[in-house]
């Protein structure tokens, strides 16, 4: 079956966002490392790019690092590091030539200053791209995005520039990093995980969720078309009836 080819050009999802789980025990089945894990993911994420570029998706956001995975072992840490830093250097030009525009949400300044001095060029060399916004979500967790926008709301009051009665839904979305991306309307998780491990939870309050077994350094563009058809075959209610 052409998955692609079924897929509806006008019922896309304005937003995925993608779990790239799975990478350690991909290695683990190699008898390798699990660097060798996360090296094989870069094709990954290569073809989503691609695939997601073709059909006219216009947002992607990758969980590539989240807040807990800094208690991984130091040499794993350091290697997903320097792979990011390699990867935004090879795959800028690439980008830049699709029309990706990079952003990134999570703690920026908590990564090493290679990674944030290379990130910060890629996103100013593709800030003029309007074809697909891909956000990379790096030493990035959920509850800490909202502790920081309960942070912020809870000063802007205390200096009497907002009233508390004011706080609703619209000015929360606000103060999260995620501001101005729709909300995501598929969420894919590799691996066979069923679970959200502190990723946007406040923004896939109503999100459609995927999970497939694939393991992330397999996954190709044929598994991100098999997911969005799946999306398009789903009702959405949103609590109506
Ligand atoms: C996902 O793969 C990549 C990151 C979390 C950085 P894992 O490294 O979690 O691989 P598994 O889940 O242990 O197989
Ligand atoms: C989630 O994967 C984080 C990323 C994909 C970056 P993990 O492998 O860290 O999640 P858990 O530990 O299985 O929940
Ligand atoms: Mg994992």
């Amino acid at each position: 079956m052409d998955f692609k080819e079924n897929i509806n050009k006008n019922k896309l999802p304005k937003h995925i966002a993608i779990i790239m789980d799975g990478n350690g025990r991909w290695a683990k089945q190699r008898g390798k490392e699990r660097i060798f894990g996360h090296e094989n993911g870069i094709k990954a994420v290569r073809e989503t790019v691609e695939a997601a570029g073709e059909l006219g998706i216009p947002n992607l956001t990758f969980y590539a690092f989240s807040t807990e995975n800094w208690c991984r072992p130091k040499m794993e840490v350091d290697t997903l590091m320097s792979l990011l830093v390699q990867a935004i250097k090879n795959e800028t030009p690439e980008l830049l030539e699709k029309g990706v525009k990079l952003a990134a949400i999570g703690d920026i300044d908590s990564l090493p200053q290679d990674c944030i001095k290379e990130l910060n060029e890629a996103i100013e060399t593709t800030k003029n791209n309007t074809r697909l916004k891909v956000t990379v979500a790096l030493s990035y967790s959920s509850q800490w995005e909202i502790l920081n926008a309960v942070k912020n709301i809870a000063s802007q009051v205390k200096e009497n520039k907002l009233n508390p009665e004011d706080i609703n839904k619209q000015l929360f979305q606000k103060h999260l990093q995620t501001n101005g991306t729709p909300d995501p309307d598929l969420l894919i998780r590799t691996s066979g995980e069923l679970r959200i491990s502190n990723f946007l939870l406040w923004q896939i309050a109503y999100s459609e969720l995927y999970f497939t077994p694939v393991l992330w350094p397999d996954f190709r563009k044929k598994h991100f078309y098999q997911a969005v058809l799946d999306y398009q075959r789903r009702e959405r209610r949103f609590g109506k009836t």
